[in-house]
């Protein structure tokens, strides 16, 4: 009784097109703006598309169908569908939106937040003619190792606390009047800005040879290890696998859904928009090494040092308008940014809801309080060298254990065909046999590829240059932490069976 209340009240999308868009949004997140671009250019430009593809047809979507298809049969966040296979994998369903919630969305959302604050800065141009001691010295104050913490930078936190209140807002309205209301504002906005900033970055002088050494193939860069490596953990990072984030969606859904047409739109529209910001930020690089007369290798750079130090110099080199460019530009990352860190709070929302019945609202309340406190210690003097570390402990550790787990649990205990079946009987584009290949040996096999040989090479030289005990200390441990806090939390019973919410197409057919 008590379950089938549950399920009449599990939230619904009020339309399909707000769920593809809420789950694209997540999937478009600060990734696809500034970090598709370089690791395009870095790994073989136009050829690097070789691995991304490759990544994204025998990883990223069949991942993609799994999260959906489990959160659609589970009808569940993903500790409650983990449960509902084997009791003994719960830990790894909370495990996995623990470390994204107490983890990714802290220090994401302080980097949305500098997008916040270089937003401000576009209307005059702050950054002056040195952007690059203007972000590390004037705005972030930052220290050289990560245990000179220093002083809470206040105009961070400031724009911090907006960025939180935004989450929490629009996490508190609930699916329909908060989710899918913002996605249906933010996505088609998301799309217009990136539009525009592609299309004026056109039109600069020089621009053509930014977007021809964009996508000039070098196809000798296919025998390097990295150049793999590069590509498939770009896709599980982009398209939010791993995250909790696709299971609890797909769980809103109603029976009769198009799971593989859903998941290939979705992971094909990250992939394109990916692509399409790719030129305009290239445009853009081409413009100003044009006009600074230097080749394009030296003005590009990647992520943070992108967007801000290589980005607002481009921004005042610009002709006309240059702050409007800017507030294009930072606007655009911030609405990008947030569309992805609400989902990471609903998610965690979902699974709290699922295994205490605690009233939503609470939840997200107390969640984003905690979330606000916990991104604090990245808006110190130190914290850009701890958002450095812990991104890369929990994107290349974290993200990617939880990815090759999660294929073990589908694959060999719920079994992979038992899944498939589902799906095939709810979609008119049937998963091929294939599928199951992928889930049980291609994408665990390839995903522990990638984890040994970045284990390996850090074993030899720790990460970024940082000293062996800060990567054990705030990398390690942190996956260290959120494991044992996943496995207190998979310990407490349930209020109610998680099983018995499943969808079975088994039943519906007798
Ligand atoms: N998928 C999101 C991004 O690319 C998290 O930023």
């Amino acid at each position: 009784m008590v379950n089938k209340l549950l399920a009449h009240h599990r939230p619904k999308w009020k339309t399909h097109i707000g769920f593809l868009l809420a789950a694209v949004g997540s999937a478009i997140g600060l990734g696809n703006i500034w970090r598709f671009s370089y690791l395009c250019y870095r790994n073989g430009g136009g050829a690097f598309l070789i691995p991304y593809l490759t990544a994204l047809f025998i990883v990223g979507v069949p991942l993609m169908i799994l999260e959906i298809g489990l959160g659609h049969k589970m009808r569940g966040s993903a500790p409650a569908s983990f449960a509902s296979i084997s009791k003994k994998w719960e830990w790894l369903g909370w495990w996995q939106i623990i470390f994204v919630m107490f983890g990714i969305v802290l220090y994401y959302s302080v980097i949305i937040a500098w997008c916040l604050n270089y937003f401000f800065f576009s209307f005059n141009l702050s950054w002056g003619q040195a952007p690059d001691n203007f972000f590390a010295n004037t705005f972030l104050m930052s220290t050289d190792s990560p245990f000179q913490v220093g002083d809470v930078r206040t105009i961070i936190l400031a724009s911090l606390a907006f960025i939180w209140f935004c989450n929490w807002f629009i996490v508190f309205k609930g699916v329909q009047k908060g989710l899918e209301r913002a996605s249906k504002i933010f996505m088609p906005l998301l799309f217009i800005l990136v539009a525009v900033i592609v299309i004026w970055g056109l039109t600069l002088p020089g621009a053509r040879k930014g977007v021809s050494v964009y996508l000039r193939p070098d196809f000798s860069q296919l025998t390097n290890i990295d150049v793999w490596r590069d590509a498939f953990g770009q896709i599980f990072f982009t398209l939010s696998l791993g995250f909790g984030i696709m299971i609890a969606y797909a769980s809103y859904l109603p029976k009769k859904t198009q799971i593989v047409r859903d998941s290939l739109i979705i992971s094909g529209l990250n992939c394109l928009f990916s692509l399409f910001a790719g030129v305009g930020v290239f445009a853009v690089l081409g413009y100003m090494a044009t006009a600074k007369s230097v080749p394009i290798s030296e003005v590009v750079t990647q992520s943070v040092g992108l967007a801000f130090v290589t980005f607002p110099e481009a921004i005042s080199l610009l002709p006309a308008f240059s702050n409007v460019f800017g507030v294009l530009f930072f606007g655009s990352l911030v609405v990008a940014g947030l569309s992805s860190s609400v989902s990471i709070v609903e998610a965690f929302a979902s699974g709290i809801s699922d295994k205490f019945h605690y009233r939503r609202k609470t939840t997200v309340s107390v969640l984003c309080i905690f979330g606000f406190l916990g991104s604090i210690i990245f808006t110190t003097k130190g914290g850009v060298n701890w958002i450095e570390i812990v991104d890369h402990f929990l994107n290349q550790y974290g993200l990617i254990l939880g990815g090759i787990f999660q294929c073990i649990l589908v694959g060999w205990v719920l079994k992979a065909r038992n899944l498939q079946k589902h799906i095939n009987h709810y979609s008119d584009w049937k998963v091929p046999g294939f599928w199951n290949f992928c889930i049980k040996i291609i994408s665990p096999v390839i995903l522990l590829i990638i984890f040994i040989s970045t284990l390996l090479s850090e074993i030899s030289s720790p990460y970024g240059g940082f000293s062996r005990v800060a990567t054990i200390l705030i990398g390690r441990d942190w996956l260290f932490y959120t494991f044992f806090a996943a496995l207190i939390v998979a310990s407490h019973p349930w209020r109610t069976d998680p099983s018995r919410r499943i969808i079975s197409h088994e039943k519906e057919k007798s």
